[in-house]
């Protein structure tokens, strides 16, 4: 019998695109040795012959996993992006090859929260006309438009993350905190939840928008919700391009109705440094235009290598799912005591009673099972405590329907 063992040298981990030095280190101290870091993105026959042997791969935006190569690469048991999003890999053909796919959603939350509040006091004090007319030699020494936060309401559209990390720092400066959220939150500190977006709306000094970009956040903010605002106050939008409607702010900019607005993200965002930005709020002194940095600092980057490194190394070490973008949830411990045995199939009737008569056939008791399904994928964790023949994980892959299967002890 020739006695399975996870043998964590044999797993080879790659990792592209300059991913943070936190994210090596993390693999190191859990027992994998056999890392590439490359600094530049790779694709075609490159990214291919590189990724033929590789169990588990790091990526950042630029290096693209699409269906053909996912297929063309049979070792992969696990994707890691290192960033918010996760458009750079056809995660449902991912799902379907069984391969989780993995992200940081967290890791700038903070980033995002301190901009938020830095702009909020910029654009509640008319910092950035009189510092653009300064640009311009012009010297306007004016108390107009200029208040302190202090004491003034801030309306936060999404209670989420960001919405709630804003909310904690916003109210430490004396700021009156209001929210309008779909779902039922927790009120952090004294912040007040309000019925509807068009109450917020009215009684803000300040609005800021920290929701996602969905069916019912596209165009969230436009002329008929400007219009409900309070006469001089600033909106704040740093979540998506194509929630708020960046014409009808350019009007109300020009009618004075708002004071300010500060947007870090646009309908139309450059694809590289290298290609010019357009936009009709370029128009204005009163605005701060970022180019989508507000989640941007090194300590996210650092947080973003650990997080997903982390989320990784528990996936290859106990199966465990959790946080995966595209794939059915299990949250496991490492259990040393028990052999494990993954298995990812699709969700087709029959496939558990197999796996469940494989191993009675064998005299194989199981002490334990995990089974999650999605309408395309059955994920199960099966715990033993016999001494397995290598002989097993092959059986196991011959079950019909069976997309991947692994052991762990
Ligand atoms: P989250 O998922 O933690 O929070 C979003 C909140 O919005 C949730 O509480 C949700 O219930 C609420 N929500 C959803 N639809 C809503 C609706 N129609 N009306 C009211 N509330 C609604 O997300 P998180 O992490 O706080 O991110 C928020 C936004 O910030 C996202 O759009 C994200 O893409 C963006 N973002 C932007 C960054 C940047 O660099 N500018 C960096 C990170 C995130």
């Amino acid at each position: 019998m020739v006695k399975y063992s996870f043998d964590k040298s044999k797993i080879k981990v790659l990792l592209l695109e300059g991913i943070h030095e936190n994210a090596v280190q993390c693999f190191r101290e859990n027992g994998y040795s056999d890392i590439e870091c490359l600094n530049g993105a790779l694709s075609g026959p490159e990214l291919e012959k590189k990724l033929h042997g590789t169990h588990i791969v790091g990526i950042r935006s630029r290096t693209e996993l699409r269906k053909e190569m996912l297929i063309r690469s049979p070792k992969l048991l696990a994707i890691g992006c290192f960033s918010i999003g996760t458009n750079q890999v056809d995660t449902l053909d991912a799902k379907l090859l069984g391969i989780p796919v993995f992200n940081a959603p967290f890791s700038n939350t903070r980033s995002v929260a301190e901009l938020v509040i830095a702009e909020c006091i910029m654009l509640m004090r008319g910092i950035p006309e009189k510092s653009a007319l300064a640009q311009k030699k012009i010297w306007m020494k004016s108390l107009n438009n200029s208040v302190e936060v202090r004491g003034k309401n801030l309306g936060i559209i999404g209670y989420g993350h960001i919405g709630s990390q804003v909310s904690i720092l916003a109210e430490s400066m004396g700021m009156n905190i209001y929210y309008y959220d779909i779902e039922k939150k927790l009120n952090l500190g004294n912040a007040r939840p309000v019925n509807s977006l068009n109450e917020l709306l009215k009684i803000s000094d300040t609005v800021t928008i920290h929701v996602p970009s969905t069916e019912l956040t596209r165009n969230m903010i436009s002329r008929d919700q400007i219009a409900l605002m309070k006469k001089g106050a600033c909106l704040i939008n740093a979540s998506r391009g194509d929630i708020v409607d960046y014409d009808a702010v350019a009007e109300a900019l020009r009618s004075k109705h708002l004071a300010g607005i500060a947007a870090d993200v646009f309908p139309e965002e450059p694809a590289s440094n290298n290609e010019p930005f357009v936009n009709e709020l370029q128009n204005f002194n009163n605005v701060i235009l970022t180019p989508h940095i507000a989640g941007s600092t090194l300590e996210a980057q650092a947080n973003i290598g650990l997080e997903v490194a982390e989320k990784l190394v528990k996936y290859s070490d106990t199966g465990s799912t959790l946080g995966a973008v595209n794939f059915v949830q299990i949250s496991l411990q490492p259990n040393t005591s028990k052999q494990r045995f993954l298995h990812t199939h699709k969700n087709v009737p029959g496939v558990l009673r197999e796996l469940n008569d494989y191993f009675s056939s064998k005299g194989i008791n199981i002490s334990a099972e995990f089974l999650q399904t999605d309408p395309d994928i059955g994920y199960v964790i099966l715990e033993t405590e016999s001494e397995l023949d290598y002989s097993v994980l092959q059986d196991l892959k011959n079950i019909s329907h069976t997309i991947r299967a692994r052991i762990l002890f």
